[in-house]
């Protein structure tokens, strides 16, 4: 079967990239490295042994998708393409509705035009808003988001549910990701922000090679056992598996529209994931209390019952394999 992964160079991407050729599926990407290097590409053939059909091209571009389209014979798309931080999605709302909306209809429309109608999308437990309860179940439903990045997920949710109603011979995969993070155990594919990073893990490694002097941990009097906030951590990898799971489930059932969480379904807080990074590498993590950071909950962690129960698909790797690896592929790319 031959998959198409739009943004494949990326975190998420390259990874499930992997696991797909490992289980033997034909692999195209489209990314348009804004956000990815292209050597990226080597290190996916260095882990799998495999090649990989790749476009350099913008999925904002139609013209773009139709010749993919018409040059391979496509048979699912798993859609991870898309601007994701949230900080500059307050600052530039329409460069992130354009990149993140027209990037998915265009697929859609492309894909419908050529009666591909298998589909995998990356959304985030953003979209829950806050539920009041921290454990997030899928029958909760999408709550208010807090940002234009989460409410670029929420929309999609919502075009996807739209187009299977109008027409119910699509199969769609809605996988709602919690704290991905981690990197491949062969140092060679990870996660490498540009610039000053935004999330916990990393700024983390930014801090323990020493490039950044200080880790702000962001609030230590939430109603929480250590006082720091609380996240459902899940290593990239389970991530990745995830998505083979779900192509698993949607490529042998009937039609429709499948919702799940991907989580490990436990809570770590900011405190215990500093103290299992520097207890499994024995590194030091400078850190100081800081403020609480505007727009942040207290804690939330997945239900993931259903992807176990539907998917047969539950996290395998801890919270020490995640800081583990994290720290390695730092170590393996510090130029
Ligand atoms: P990433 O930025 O590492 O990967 C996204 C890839 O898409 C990049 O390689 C980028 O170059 C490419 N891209 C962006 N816009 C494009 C376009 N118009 N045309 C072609 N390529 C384009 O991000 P990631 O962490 O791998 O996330 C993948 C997806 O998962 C995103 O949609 C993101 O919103 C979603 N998600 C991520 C997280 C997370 O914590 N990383 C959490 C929830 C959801
Ligand atoms: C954010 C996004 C989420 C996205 C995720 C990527 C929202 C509300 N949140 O989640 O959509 O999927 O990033 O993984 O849209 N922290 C510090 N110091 C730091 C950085 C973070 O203490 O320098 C704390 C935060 O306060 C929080 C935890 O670490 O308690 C995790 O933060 P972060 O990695 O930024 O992820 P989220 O905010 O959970």
């Amino acid at each position: 079967m031959k998959i198409l992964v739009t943004g494949g160079l990326g975190f998420i991407g390259s990874h499930t990239v992997v696991e797909l050729l490992n289980n033997n599926y034909e692999v195209i990407i489209v990314d348009n490295l804004y956000n990815s290097q292209i050597d990226v590409l080597d290190k996916i053939k260095q882990i799998t042994g495999k090649d990989v059909k790749f476009y350099k091209e913008d999925v904002c571009d139609k013209q773009a998708l139709e010749k993919i389209f018409k040059e391979n014979e496509i048979d699912s798309v798993i859609h991870f393409a898309g601007y994701k931080a949230v900080g500059e999605s307050c600052q530039k709302p329409l460069m992130y509705y354009r990149n993140n909306l027209m990037s998915t209809i265009n697929l859609l429309e492309v894909m419908n035009e050529n009666n591909v109608k298998s589909f995998i999308f990356s959304s985030s437990a953003t979209i829950y808003g806050d539920p009041g309860t921290p454990k997030y179940v899928e029958k909760m439903g999408r709550g208010k988001t807090s940002n234009p990045y989460g409410t670029t997920k929420a929309m999609i949710e919502e075009i996807l549910e739209d187009l299977y109603k109008s027409d119910n011979t699509w199969k769609i995969s809605i996988l709602r990701y919690f704290n991905p993070t981690g990197a491949h155990s062969s140092g060679l594919i990870g996660e490498s922000p540009n610039g000053i990073p935004n999330n916990l893990m990393p700024y983390i490694l930014k801090v323990a090679s020493g490039e950044l002097e200080v880790l702000n941990i962001f609030g230590n009097d939430y109603p929480t056992p250590d006082g720091t906030g609380i996240r459902d951590y899940i290593h990239v990898v389970d991530v990745a598996k995830g998505h083979v799971s779900a192509l698993n489930k949607i490529v042998n059932s009937n039609s429709g529209v499948y919702v799940y969480n991907l989580g490990s379904g436990k809570g770590v807080s900011v405190l215990e994931l500093v103290n299992t990074f520097e207890r499994v590498n024995n590194v030091k993590v400078n850190y100081r209390i800081a403020d609480r950071r505007p727009g942040d909950l207290a804690e939330y962690y997945a239900d993931p019952t259903k992807a176990l129960n539907e998917l047969g698909w539950k996290a395998e790797k801890t919270v020490e394999d995640i800081c583990r690896d994290s720290w390695n592929f730092m170590k393996n790319n510090k130029n």
